[in-house]
Protein backbone atom coordinates (compact mmCIF):
# COMPACT_ATOMS: atom_id res chain seq x y z
CA UNK A 1 0.00 0.00 0.00
CA UNK A 2 1.31 3.55 -0.36
CA UNK A 3 1.03 6.25 1.26
CA UNK A 4 -1.67 7.89 -0.55
CA UNK A 5 -3.41 4.91 -0.94
CA UNK A 6 -3.93 5.43 2.68
CA UNK A 7 -5.83 8.81 2.45
CA UNK A 8 -6.69 11.47 5.27
CA UNK A 9 -6.47 8.27 8.07
CA UNK A 10 -2.60 8.43 7.55
CA UNK A 11 -2.46 12.29 9.18
CA UNK A 12 -5.03 12.58 11.42
CA UNK A 13 -5.73 8.98 13.30
CA UNK A 14 -8.71 7.75 14.59
CA UNK A 15 -7.57 8.20 18.05
CA UNK A 16 -6.56 11.87 17.92
CA UNK A 17 -10.08 12.68 15.69
CA UNK A 18 -11.89 11.17 18.13
CA UNK A 19 -10.59 11.16 21.98
CA UNK A 20 -11.71 7.97 23.13
CA UNK A 21 -13.85 7.94 26.15
CA UNK A 22 -15.10 11.34 25.13
CA UNK A 23 -16.14 10.50 21.82
CA UNK A 24 -17.89 7.43 22.89
CA UNK A 25 -20.14 9.23 25.59
CA UNK A 26 -21.00 11.84 22.83
CA UNK A 27 -21.73 8.90 20.17
CA UNK A 28 -24.11 7.21 23.04
CA UNK A 29 -25.97 10.62 24.22
CA UNK A 30 -26.73 10.97 20.10
CA UNK A 31 -27.60 7.32 19.61
CA UNK A 32 -30.74 7.33 17.68
CA UNK A 33 -31.42 3.52 18.31
CA UNK A 34 -34.10 3.64 21.75
CA UNK A 35 -36.07 0.97 22.72
CA UNK A 36 -39.76 2.11 21.68
CA UNK A 37 -38.62 3.08 18.35
CA UNK A 38 -36.88 -0.38 17.55
CA UNK A 39 -40.22 -2.09 19.36
CA UNK A 40 -41.87 -0.28 16.28
CA UNK A 41 -40.04 -1.94 13.54
CA UNK A 42 -41.85 -5.70 13.34
CA UNK A 43 -40.62 -8.34 10.76
CA UNK A 44 -41.63 -11.59 9.47
CA UNK A 45 -39.97 -14.43 10.05
CA UNK A 46 -38.10 -13.57 12.95
CA UNK A 47 -36.43 -16.04 15.93
CA UNK A 48 -36.89 -14.63 19.37
CA UNK A 49 -38.72 -11.35 20.86
CA UNK A 50 -37.69 -7.93 19.92
CA UNK A 51 -36.22 -7.17 23.43
CA UNK A 52 -33.48 -5.88 24.39
CA UNK A 53 -30.56 -6.32 25.68
CA UNK A 54 -29.26 -9.33 24.06
CA UNK A 55 -26.50 -11.75 23.74
CA UNK A 56 -26.24 -14.30 20.75
CA UNK A 57 -23.09 -16.41 19.51
CA UNK A 58 -21.94 -19.98 19.13
CA UNK A 59 -23.52 -22.86 21.32
CA UNK A 60 -20.07 -22.62 23.18
CA UNK A 61 -20.87 -19.11 23.97
CA UNK A 62 -23.60 -20.11 26.72
CA UNK A 63 -21.32 -20.42 29.85
CA UNK A 64 -19.83 -16.75 29.29
CA UNK A 65 -23.46 -15.64 28.79
CA UNK A 66 -24.65 -17.32 32.14
CA UNK A 67 -21.92 -15.52 33.35
CA UNK A 68 -22.10 -12.32 31.71
CA UNK A 69 -25.54 -11.31 30.91
CA UNK A 70 -25.99 -9.69 34.13
CA UNK A 71 -23.73 -7.07 33.42
CA UNK A 72 -25.19 -5.92 29.90
CA UNK A 73 -28.74 -6.07 31.86
CA UNK A 74 -26.91 -3.33 34.03
CA UNK A 75 -25.78 -1.13 31.43
CA UNK A 76 -22.23 -2.57 30.72
CA UNK A 77 -21.20 -1.73 27.05
CA UNK A 78 -21.82 -4.26 24.41
CA UNK A 79 -17.86 -5.08 23.61
CA UNK A 80 -16.95 -5.21 27.30
CA UNK A 81 -19.65 -8.02 27.54
CA UNK A 82 -19.07 -9.58 24.26
CA UNK A 83 -15.60 -9.86 25.57
CA UNK A 84 -15.83 -10.83 28.57
CA UNK A 85 -17.94 -14.27 26.92
CA UNK A 86 -15.57 -15.30 25.32
CA UNK A 87 -13.22 -15.04 27.65
CA UNK A 88 -14.20 -17.72 29.38
CA UNK A 89 -13.72 -20.44 26.03
CA UNK A 90 -10.32 -18.62 25.73
CA UNK A 91 -9.48 -19.78 28.97
CA UNK A 92 -10.99 -23.49 29.16
CA UNK A 93 -8.86 -26.06 28.06
CA UNK A 94 -11.35 -28.50 27.32
CA UNK A 95 -12.95 -26.33 24.59
CA UNK A 96 -10.11 -27.60 21.21
CA UNK A 97 -11.32 -24.85 19.18
CA UNK A 98 -10.25 -21.50 20.65
CA UNK A 99 -7.36 -20.31 22.97
CA UNK A 100 -6.00 -22.95 25.57
CA UNK A 101 -6.52 -26.05 24.47
CA UNK A 102 -7.18 -25.10 20.92
CA UNK A 103 -6.11 -27.65 17.82
CA UNK A 104 -2.43 -26.63 16.36
CA UNK A 105 -1.24 -26.20 13.26
CA UNK A 106 0.27 -28.80 11.48
CA UNK A 107 3.55 -28.07 12.80
CA UNK A 108 2.09 -28.49 16.47
CA UNK A 109 1.68 -25.00 16.85
CA UNK A 110 -1.42 -23.23 18.50
CA UNK A 111 -2.19 -19.91 15.96
CA UNK A 112 -5.14 -18.08 16.99
CA UNK A 113 -7.22 -15.69 15.28
CA UNK A 114 -9.36 -12.90 16.51
CA UNK A 115 -11.76 -9.91 15.81
CA UNK A 116 -13.98 -7.09 17.93
CA UNK A 117 -16.01 -4.86 16.41
CA UNK A 118 -17.71 -1.88 18.11
CA UNK A 119 -20.97 -0.31 16.38
CA UNK A 120 -20.62 2.93 18.77
CA UNK A 121 -17.22 3.84 16.90
CA UNK A 122 -17.83 1.70 13.97
CA UNK A 123 -13.96 0.37 14.56
CA UNK A 124 -12.38 -2.57 14.57
CA UNK A 125 -9.51 -4.64 15.24
CA UNK A 126 -7.71 -8.08 14.85
CA UNK A 127 -5.58 -10.37 15.33
CA UNK A 128 -4.18 -13.10 12.85
CA UNK A 129 -1.97 -16.38 13.25
CA UNK A 130 -0.90 -15.30 16.73
CA UNK A 131 0.89 -17.87 18.86
CA UNK A 132 1.36 -18.15 22.98
CA UNK A 133 -1.47 -15.14 23.80
CA UNK A 134 -4.34 -16.79 26.11
CA UNK A 135 -6.49 -13.71 25.53
CA UNK A 136 -6.19 -12.78 21.18
CA UNK A 137 -9.77 -11.42 21.74
CA UNK A 138 -8.40 -8.73 24.54
CA UNK A 139 -5.45 -8.50 22.02
CA UNK A 140 -7.77 -7.32 18.62
CA UNK A 141 -9.04 -4.73 21.12
CA UNK A 142 -6.15 -3.26 21.39
CA UNK A 143 -5.10 -3.29 17.90
CA UNK A 144 -8.51 -1.19 17.41
CA UNK A 145 -7.86 0.97 20.36
CA UNK A 146 -4.35 1.48 20.37
CA UNK A 147 -3.14 1.87 17.09
CA UNK A 148 -4.36 3.42 13.80
CA UNK A 149 -4.82 -0.37 12.19
CA UNK A 150 -7.47 -2.97 11.63
CA UNK A 151 -5.29 -6.01 11.99
CA UNK A 152 -1.43 -7.18 13.20
CA UNK A 153 -0.59 -10.93 12.31
CA UNK A 154 2.00 -13.43 13.61
CA UNK A 155 5.19 -12.07 15.49
CA UNK A 156 4.29 -8.86 15.19
CA UNK A 157 0.79 -9.65 16.70
CA UNK A 158 2.87 -11.79 19.96
CA UNK A 159 5.17 -8.49 20.10
CA UNK A 160 2.58 -6.37 20.42
CA UNK A 161 0.45 -8.60 22.94
CA UNK A 162 3.82 -8.70 25.32
CA UNK A 163 4.27 -4.58 25.24
CA UNK A 164 0.96 -4.48 26.45
CA UNK A 165 1.74 -6.95 29.14
CA UNK A 166 -0.26 -10.14 27.97
CA UNK A 167 1.90 -12.89 29.76
CA UNK A 168 3.58 -15.51 27.01
CA UNK A 169 1.71 -18.88 27.49
CA UNK A 170 1.97 -22.35 26.22
CA UNK A 171 -1.55 -23.07 24.33
CA UNK A 172 -1.08 -26.61 23.99
CA UNK A 173 -2.29 -28.54 25.89
CA UNK A 174 -1.02 -32.64 26.63
CA UNK A 175 -4.93 -33.43 24.96
CA UNK A 176 -4.30 -30.85 22.45
CA UNK A 177 -0.82 -32.57 21.40
CA UNK A 178 -2.07 -36.05 21.48
CA UNK A 179 -5.04 -35.29 18.96
CA UNK A 180 -2.19 -33.53 16.96
CA UNK A 181 0.12 -36.59 17.30
CA UNK A 182 -2.75 -39.17 16.49
CA UNK A 183 -3.35 -37.43 13.13
CA UNK A 184 0.41 -36.66 12.05
CA UNK A 185 0.49 -40.80 12.85
CA UNK A 186 -2.44 -41.64 10.70
CA UNK A 187 -3.20 -38.83 7.88
CA UNK A 188 -0.64 -40.54 4.77
CA UNK A 189 0.24 -43.82 4.54
CA UNK A 190 2.92 -42.35 2.60
CA UNK A 191 5.44 -41.55 5.85
CA UNK A 192 6.97 -43.93 8.10
CA UNK A 193 4.82 -42.65 11.22
CA UNK A 194 2.67 -45.67 12.77
CA UNK A 195 -1.38 -45.64 13.48
CA UNK A 196 -1.58 -46.39 17.32
CA UNK A 197 -4.45 -49.06 17.57
CA UNK A 198 -7.87 -47.30 16.69
CA UNK A 199 -9.06 -48.31 20.27
CA UNK A 200 -6.35 -46.20 22.08
CA UNK A 201 -6.72 -43.59 19.61
CA UNK A 202 -9.13 -40.55 21.24
CA UNK A 203 -11.06 -39.74 17.95
CA UNK A 204 -13.79 -41.22 15.85
CA UNK A 205 -13.40 -42.91 13.04
CA UNK A 206 -14.61 -43.28 9.69
CA UNK A 207 -15.05 -46.41 7.48
CA UNK A 208 -11.63 -45.72 6.11
CA UNK A 209 -9.92 -45.43 9.27
CA UNK A 210 -9.87 -41.31 9.70
CA UNK A 211 -10.66 -39.19 12.13
CA UNK A 212 -14.35 -38.29 11.65
CA UNK A 213 -14.00 -34.64 10.98
CA UNK A 214 -11.73 -31.44 11.23
CA UNK A 215 -12.76 -29.08 14.05
CA UNK A 216 -13.24 -25.76 12.60
CA UNK A 217 -14.83 -24.68 16.00
CA UNK A 218 -14.80 -20.85 16.47
CA UNK A 219 -16.55 -18.68 19.71
CA UNK A 220 -18.89 -15.75 17.94
CA UNK A 221 -20.77 -13.30 20.40
CA UNK A 222 -22.69 -10.38 19.16
CA UNK A 223 -24.28 -8.11 21.90
CA UNK A 224 -26.98 -5.45 21.84
CA UNK A 225 -26.62 -3.21 24.78
CA UNK A 226 -29.27 -1.94 26.85
CA UNK A 227 -28.82 1.61 25.06
CA UNK A 228 -29.28 -0.33 21.41
CA UNK A 229 -25.80 -0.38 20.89
CA UNK A 230 -24.09 -3.22 18.95
CA UNK A 231 -20.59 -4.85 19.36
CA UNK A 232 -18.97 -8.06 18.36
CA UNK A 233 -16.38 -10.68 18.66
CA UNK A 234 -15.13 -13.58 16.97
CA UNK A 235 -12.01 -15.75 18.42
CA UNK A 236 -10.79 -19.14 17.16
CA UNK A 237 -7.97 -21.52 17.02
CA UNK A 238 -8.93 -21.89 13.58
CA UNK A 239 -8.94 -24.94 11.34
CA UNK A 240 -7.30 -27.86 13.19
CA UNK A 241 -4.08 -28.93 11.82
CA UNK A 242 -4.16 -26.34 9.07
CA UNK A 243 -1.01 -25.05 7.07
CA UNK A 244 1.01 -22.62 9.18
CA UNK A 245 0.10 -19.13 8.27
CA UNK A 246 -3.45 -20.39 7.34
CA UNK A 247 -5.92 -17.44 8.59
CA UNK A 248 -9.63 -18.34 8.60
CA UNK A 249 -12.44 -16.07 8.55
CA UNK A 250 -12.61 -15.33 12.27
CA UNK A 251 -10.19 -11.87 12.18
CA UNK A 252 -11.74 -11.09 8.59
CA UNK A 253 -14.11 -7.85 9.55
CA UNK A 254 -16.82 -8.94 7.41
CA UNK A 255 -16.23 -12.46 7.29
CA UNK A 256 -16.22 -13.82 10.80
CA UNK A 257 -18.01 -10.95 12.06
CA UNK A 258 -19.44 -6.99 11.11
CA UNK A 259 -21.66 -4.63 12.85
CA UNK A 260 -23.39 -1.39 11.74
CA UNK A 261 -24.62 1.14 14.70
CA UNK A 262 -27.41 1.08 11.58
CA UNK A 263 -28.01 -2.43 11.14
CA UNK A 264 -27.02 -4.74 13.81
CA UNK A 265 -24.73 -7.43 13.81
CA UNK A 266 -23.54 -10.82 13.02
CA UNK A 267 -20.95 -13.37 12.82
CA UNK A 268 -19.67 -16.36 11.49
CA UNK A 269 -18.51 -20.10 12.67
CA UNK A 270 -17.72 -23.00 10.43
CA UNK A 271 -15.60 -23.56 7.01
CA UNK A 272 -14.07 -20.34 7.43
CA UNK A 273 -13.25 -20.51 3.53
CA UNK A 274 -16.55 -20.32 2.80
CA UNK A 275 -17.12 -17.28 5.00
CA UNK A 276 -14.50 -15.12 3.50
CA UNK A 277 -15.43 -15.76 0.28
CA UNK A 278 -19.12 -14.83 0.56
CA UNK A 279 -18.04 -12.12 2.48
CA UNK A 280 -20.83 -13.70 4.97
CA UNK A 281 -21.14 -11.01 8.02
CA UNK A 282 -21.10 -8.35 6.20
CA UNK A 283 -23.74 -9.79 3.59
CA UNK A 284 -25.93 -10.45 6.30
CA UNK A 285 -25.75 -7.23 7.81
CA UNK A 286 -26.11 -5.63 4.45
CA UNK A 287 -29.84 -7.64 4.57
CA UNK A 288 -30.44 -6.30 7.76
CA UNK A 289 -30.01 -2.83 6.67
CA UNK A 290 -32.58 -3.55 3.43
CA UNK A 291 -35.13 -4.47 5.70
CA UNK A 292 -34.79 -8.02 6.33
CA UNK A 293 -35.42 -10.53 9.43
CA UNK A 294 -32.27 -12.11 10.82
CA UNK A 295 -33.98 -15.67 9.47
CA UNK A 296 -34.46 -13.98 6.38
CA UNK A 297 -31.23 -13.05 5.77
CA UNK A 298 -29.34 -16.30 7.43
CA UNK A 299 -31.26 -17.95 5.03
CA UNK A 300 -30.16 -16.43 1.80
CA UNK A 301 -26.70 -16.34 2.54
CA UNK A 302 -26.84 -19.73 3.30
CA UNK A 303 -28.17 -19.94 -0.82
CA UNK A 304 -25.14 -18.21 -1.60
CA UNK A 305 -22.17 -19.85 0.34
CA UNK A 306 -24.42 -23.31 -1.76
CA UNK A 307 -23.95 -21.56 -5.23
CA UNK A 308 -20.56 -20.44 -4.93
CA UNK A 309 -19.77 -24.16 -3.39
CA UNK A 310 -21.20 -25.63 -6.59
CA UNK A 311 -19.13 -23.44 -8.60
CA UNK A 312 -15.92 -23.75 -6.55
CA UNK A 313 -16.59 -27.24 -7.07
CA UNK A 314 -15.11 -27.40 -10.73
CA UNK A 315 -11.78 -27.29 -8.97
CA UNK A 316 -12.51 -28.76 -5.63
CA UNK A 317 -14.46 -31.71 -6.29
CA UNK A 318 -14.81 -32.80 -2.82
CA UNK A 319 -16.97 -29.26 -1.59
CA UNK A 320 -20.28 -30.70 -2.23
CA UNK A 321 -21.88 -33.98 -2.61
CA UNK A 322 -23.82 -35.49 -5.70
CA UNK A 323 -26.58 -33.88 -4.97
CA UNK A 324 -24.70 -30.21 -5.09
CA UNK A 325 -24.96 -30.26 -0.99
CA UNK A 326 -21.84 -28.52 0.59
CA UNK A 327 -19.74 -31.28 2.61
CA UNK A 328 -18.99 -28.83 4.80
CA UNK A 329 -21.04 -26.99 7.59
CA UNK A 330 -21.52 -23.20 8.58
CA UNK A 331 -23.14 -21.32 11.01
CA UNK A 332 -24.31 -17.25 11.68
CA UNK A 333 -25.62 -15.43 14.16
CA UNK A 334 -27.33 -12.45 13.19
CA UNK A 335 -29.38 -10.03 15.92
CA UNK A 336 -31.17 -6.94 14.80
CA UNK A 337 -30.81 -3.16 16.11
CA UNK A 338 -34.72 -4.15 17.58
CA UNK A 339 -33.44 -7.33 19.61
CA UNK A 340 -34.71 -9.50 16.40
CA UNK A 341 -32.06 -12.64 16.46
CA UNK A 342 -31.47 -15.95 14.49
CA UNK A 343 -28.79 -18.73 14.18
CA UNK A 344 -28.89 -20.03 10.93
CA UNK A 345 -26.71 -23.20 9.60
CA UNK A 346 -26.16 -24.84 6.79
CA UNK A 347 -27.21 -28.23 7.08
CA UNK A 348 -28.18 -30.62 9.79
CA UNK A 349 -29.30 -29.87 13.39
CA UNK A 350 -27.59 -27.92 15.99
CA UNK A 351 -28.20 -25.03 18.92
CA UNK A 352 -26.81 -21.46 19.19
CA UNK A 353 -26.30 -19.49 22.56
CA UNK A 354 -28.88 -16.60 23.53
CA UNK A 355 -29.73 -14.52 26.14
CA UNK A 356 -32.46 -12.22 26.22
CA UNK A 357 -34.63 -10.27 28.81
CA UNK A 358 -37.32 -12.74 28.81
CA UNK A 359 -35.79 -16.12 29.12
CA UNK A 360 -31.91 -15.32 29.96
CA UNK A 361 -29.02 -17.11 28.63
CA UNK A 362 -29.66 -20.62 26.80
CA UNK A 363 -29.40 -22.48 24.26
CA UNK A 364 -32.31 -22.44 20.54
CA UNK A 365 -32.15 -24.83 17.91
CA UNK A 366 -30.76 -23.06 14.48
CA UNK A 367 -32.55 -22.87 11.60
CA UNK A 368 -31.42 -25.12 8.56
CA UNK A 369 -30.73 -24.12 5.02
CA UNK A 370 -30.47 -27.38 4.11
CA UNK A 371 -32.41 -30.13 6.00
N1 LIG B 1 -14.27 -20.29 11.23
C1 LIG B 1 -13.03 -20.55 11.78
C2 LIG B 1 -12.00 -20.86 10.81
O1 LIG B 1 -12.29 -21.35 9.73
O2 LIG B 1 -10.84 -20.63 11.09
Amino acid sequence: MTESDQGPLKSSSRRSFLGFGAGLAAIACTAPAGRGAAKERSQEGTVGRRDYPVLIGSVNALPGMQKFYGDLREGAAPLDVAIDVVKVVEANPDDHSVGLGGLPNEDGVVQLDAAVMDGRTHNGGAVGCIENILHPSEVARLVMERTDHCMIVGRGAYEFARLHGHPHTELLTDDARKLWLEWKETHSDLDDRFAPPVEEGKQARNDHGEPEERVTGTIHCSALSTSGEVACTTTTSGLSWKIPGRVGDSPIIGAGLYCDAEAGSAGATGRGEAAILAHSSSALVELLRAGRSPVDAGLEVMARVTRQARRASVWQPGLVDEEGKPTFNLSFYVLGLDGAFAGVRLSGSSEFAVSDPEHGPRLEPTRAYLE
